[in-house]
């Protein structure tokens, strides 16, 4: 049934394995929790619904404790907790971390979720949970868990007006007009899937802001949100349009040196905290595809953040403001512009603003190296942003799993310094920063299974564990994701798992491999468009980017050309600067390279993209085929509808496949291998 989808990775159904239920079911008997803290009453509502479902009994609060109780509580409720678990141990949980352990209290045994803060018990209630839905043993439980990130953030790209800017599952889920009046039980259960990922910020508008959105009728509408929202430790930010003191301040400028337009976003920031106590913050995004900002005045991106910064500071408030900038009128390449903007800005910003760079140096595409900021602006916290709506990856028609996309780029070595990977740059370990982020612009609509394409959860619920905890591996959360929203049975969980391992290559491979990028259709970016010139904007233009002659295909980044590789460490650009070396992965994002130039398996270029586009629908065909059999598995109608979405990729690998391979054969001038001259 729809609900099916609309549960997500919160379904709760009754073990399927006897043995395993029946031992469950004597090691819980209740729940007791001696607090009536909001966070606390939502972890244990949360526990009394999940344990009810999973053990198919009904498990209930009680206030005294009995073998097999789950014991929530703060040393400051139970005295006990302090002598067991020590003090320093307990500090070391910070606001958020959890200890989940089994205990004899009171000659009782009880599981014991103790935190320093009342948000570390809600997330170790979900933590339990899960180990229930992926049907783990919770026999000797002995687990600390401390996210490694602090703001762990959904980017809504939502218009006031319900349209969702690359939103692929339908409206947005904010129903303005009715707030805030009415309460959407659908807001809740966004926050309960939220808290169990760990996720503990929404910035829930568009980047390409409406100011209205900073006066009083939208601010008691978003306060109401915002308390639907604080059980779950989840915190509101609004994306600050940066002209808004003229739009609606009457003020005739935005000019962010100027006392007017300062005191115009104190007072505004005051009113916000008025209404919303506990107020996360701004994002912003100036000076970028139009938006305005410090530019306009001659002032830097760090004097825009600064006044907003100045403005939040005495509530305990953040600034994200983001680097996607490039300008049109610039000659330099787009890869380039962003570094050159906020590299000589290190340095610059208030303790509480946090640069916001996107994974890599373009935009979002299928795979990108890593951004050049990273490691190169030590004395700035630099957020993480990643794209969960697919807005280059086939929207939410296409399965593509993207924890390896992730994971990719938090691997890379910077070189910045020892210990600089990617990953530890965001989460402060090489700089020392404290203040630390990574945000994902949400794939989340009104559709009943909130993502469209039912795959599409899964990204969104990577996006939460690994800005938990970016040590886990892509086949860590695909299998946990898997357990939770469909079943255990392993034939499901491994067929599965392998499926969505190997999704994100697959699609490099029949949408751009070899290190192409952004040729895809002008504006709405589906589909192939790599012969398209006529955008308004040169650096919109596919052929910008792939620049196939008659000689060859690539943008040649190294000395000879953009030199956009000398934004990296050396020891970075010695990986790529090379023909010969370069990953092929990454050919084409740095090399302009002859059709008949033979790569590490000795085959020519032309040959190995035709390869490549070959395999990459081959390998849809695969996915297919692996699907079917997972008929007998899950519900009905989430396998009719993800296997009719597969349908539509192949027949899309196809067209992009033929479309790229035909165009770029004009250039190159060569016949697709005889191998592949069958119709199909
Ligand atoms: C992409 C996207 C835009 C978005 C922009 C951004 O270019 O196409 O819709 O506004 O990214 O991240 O600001």
């Amino acid at each position: 049934s729809a609900e099916d989808g609309y549960r997500l990775w919160l379904r709760y159904n009754t073990i399927d394995n006897p043995a395993l239920l029946q031992q469950y079911r004597q090691q819980i008997t209740s729940i007791s929790c001696p607090s009536d803290d909001a966070r606390l009453i939502a972890a244990h509502q949360e526990l009394q619904t999940g344990l009810s479902g999973l053990l198919g009994k009904k498990i209930s609060l009680q206030t005294t404790v009995t073998n097999g109780t789950i014991l929530l509580g703060l040393r400051s409720h139970l005295p006990f907790i302090r002598k067991l678990v020590g003090d320093t141990a307990l500090a070391r949980l910070g606001e958020e971390g959890f200890i989940i352990r089994t205990v004899k209290h009171e000659g009782k045994n009880v599981t014991l979720i103790t935190a320093n803060k009342e948000a570390g018990i809600l997330y170790g209630a979900f933590h339990f949970l899960r180990l229930l839905q992926t049907q783990q043993s919770i026999q000797q439980l002995s687990i600390t868990s401390v996210p490694k990130i602090k703001l762990r953030l959904l980017n809504h790209w939502d218009n006031l007006n319900r349209t969702v800017e690359r939103g692929y599952a339908g409206g947005s889920i904010w129903d303005w007009q009715r707030l805030p009046g009415y309460i959407d039980q659908r807001y809740i259960d966004y926050a309960r899937a939220n808290a169990s990922i760990g996720i503990n910020g929404a910035a829930i508008t568009n980047v390409n802001a409406n100011a209205i959105l900073l006066t009083e009728e939208w601010l008691q509408k978003v306060a109401a949100l915002a308390n639907a929202f604080r059980p779950y430790n989840i915190k509101i930010y609004l994306t600050a349009r940066f002209s808004a003191p003229v739009e609606i301040g009457k003020l005739k400028t935005a000019d962010p040196l100027n006392e007017e337009v300062r005191k115009w976003w104190k007072d505004k920031t005051d009113e916000i905290y008025k209404h919303i106590p506990d107020f996360g913050g701004f994002l912003v995004k100036a000076n970028s595809e139009g938006q305005p900002g410090p530019q306009n005045y001659q002032r830097t991106h760090a004097d825009g953040a600064n006044m907003l910064a100045d403005a939040v500071a005495p509530h305990g408030g953040i600034v994200m403001w983001r680097a996607f900038v490039y300008s049109n009128e610039t000659p330099e390449d787009r890869f380039k512009q962003a570094y050159n903007d906020f590299k000589p800005l290190d340095g610059q910003f208030r303790k509480n603003v946090l640069v916001q760079v996107k994974n890599g140096p373009i935009d979002f595409q299928p795979r990108e190296p890593f951004h050049p900021l990273f490691g190169a602006m030590p004395q700035t916290p630099l957020m993480m942003e990643y794209q969960l709506t697919q807005e280059y990856l086939g929207f939410a028609t296409h399965l593509v799993y993207l924890a390896p996309l992730f994971k990719e780029v938090l691997d890379a070595d910077t070189h910045a310094k020892n210990n600089s990977t990617v990953a530890q740059i965001v989460d402060g370990t090489t700089d020392g920063h404290t203040l630390t982020g990574m945000a994902g612009v949400s794939n989340i609509g009104s559709d009943i299974n909130w993502t469209g394409h039912p795959f599409g959860q899964a990204n969104w619920y990577t996006l939460g564990r690994l800005a938990w905890d970016n040590t886990l591996t892509s086949a860590q959360i695909a299998n946990e994701w898997i357990r939770q929203t469909f079943t255990n049975k392993q034939a499901f969980v491994d067929t599965v798992q392998q499926l969505m391992l190997a999704s994100r290559e697959i699609q490099v491979n029949y949408m751009t491999p070899l290190g192409l990028h952004h040729i895809m259709g002008y504006s709405h970016h589906y589909g192939p468009a790599p012969w398209y010139n006529k955008a308004p904007r040169a650096d919109w233009n596919p052929v910008y980017f792939h620049k196939a002659d008659s000689i060859g295909i690539g943008f040649d980044r190294t000395a000879a050309g953009s030199n956009a590789l000398a934004q990296y460490q050396p020891a970075v650009q010695q990986q790529f600067e090379n023909m010969a070396t370069c990953p092929e992965t990454f050919l084409l994002w740095f090399h302009h390279v002859p059709w008949d130039y033979r790569v590490h398996s000795g085959k020519t270029l032309w040959e190995t993209m035709c390869d490549k586009y070959y395999s990459g629908v081959d390998s849809v065909r695969w996915m297919q085929h692996r699907w079917e059999g997972m008929k007998n598995y899950i519900d009905a109608e989430r396998f009719s509808q993800i296997k009719q979405l597969l349908a539509i990729q192949e027949q899309e690998a196809v067209w992009w496949r033929n479309a790229c391979l035909l165009y770029f054969q004009t250039f190159s001038r060569k016949p697709i291998p005889a191998k592949y001259e069958k119709p199909d």
